[in-house]
């Protein structure tokens, strides 16, 4: 699904009435079947983006289109993977994953197609587990399988690998990869991670100041898997690293 943002503005109101300008004219563009890493620091309207790509928010001024239709709302053919690991506590992890596809009536090889990421997921064993007993990043692993699984034309993923250890994190990364590869659904993932905005787009978007701006894009044209010791991978950083400077991104140096 191809996107289009064109001069998104968002602004919340503060308690005190007062505005709270988060993003300010974002535009940028992906084809169908992209891998777009939306790369900034915390407090800067990752969050808030995805949610209006969602649907779940509207901007406060400019658009975005997907597949040259306006976004209104939310829609199945975009699947979301929340920052927090949202479950249905009185479901199993089974039912947890194949919940969204019963819903809508997409049945065909179900429980195939659930134990089959279950499995990728390193969850075998918990099928029948109910969430209250898994751990944050099981619970985490758990929302992504029920994300893949409906085979969604697009994901959107808000920092999904961020409670994971550092081996399931690399695991699950190279899963995700493998699936893109394979399926070609449209991707938008969100992370502070420069190594991993790297790892895993092919076009990074850096967004970036209060409030946030696009502050460069990057397209990465390295073959997958990608090396973090590769003299390409340390150029891309490099030149992120350089422009993050250069723009004095926040009052944090977060990127060492
Ligand atoms: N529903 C809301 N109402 C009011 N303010 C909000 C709302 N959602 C987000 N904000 C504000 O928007 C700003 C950006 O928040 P957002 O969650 O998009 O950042 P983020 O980049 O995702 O941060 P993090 O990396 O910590 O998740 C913050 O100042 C936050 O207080
Ligand atoms: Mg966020």
């Amino acid at each position: 699904m191809k996107i289009d943002i064109c001069n998104v503005s968002k602004r919340f109101s503060r308690s005190d009435g007062s505005d709270n300008i988060v993003l300010d004219n974002i535009s940028f563009s992906a084809d169908s079947g992209d891998f777009v890493v939306i790369l900034g620091e915390s407090g800067g309207g990752k969050t808030t983006l995805l949610n209006m790509l969602a649907g779940i928010e509207m901007p406060t001024s400019g658009e975005i289109f997907v597949d040259e239709i306006k976004i209104d709302g939310m829609d199945p053919s975009r699947s979301m993977l929340f920052q927090q690991p949202v479950l249905i506590p009185w479901l199993n992890v089974k039912d947890n994953v194949a919940y969204g596809c019963k819903l809508r009536g997409d049945t065909d090889n179900l429980d195939y197609r659930v134990y089959q990421f279950i499995e990728m997921m390193g969850l075998l064993g918990f099928e029948n587990a109910k969430p209250s007993s898994l751990s944050l990043g099981m619970a985490q692993r758990v929302c992504l399988a029920r994300a893949l699984v409906g085979h969604a034309e697009m994901l959107l993923l808000d920092e999904p690998f961020a409670s994971l250890d550092t081996f399931t994190q690399a695991h699950i990364q190279e899963e995700l990869v493998n699936i893109w590869l394979s399926e070609r659904f449209t991707a938008v993932f969100v992370t502070h991670d420069i190594n991993e905005a790297i790892l895993l787009g092919n076009k990074i978007i850096l967004l970036g100041g209060y409030p946030g701006s696009v502050k460069g894009t990057y397209n990465i044209e390295d073959e997958y898997p990608r090396n973090i010791n590769a003299s390409s991978f340390k150029g891309y950083r490099a030149d992120i690293l350089a422009n993050l400077k250069e723009a004095h991104v926040g009052s944090r140096k977060f990127f060492q």
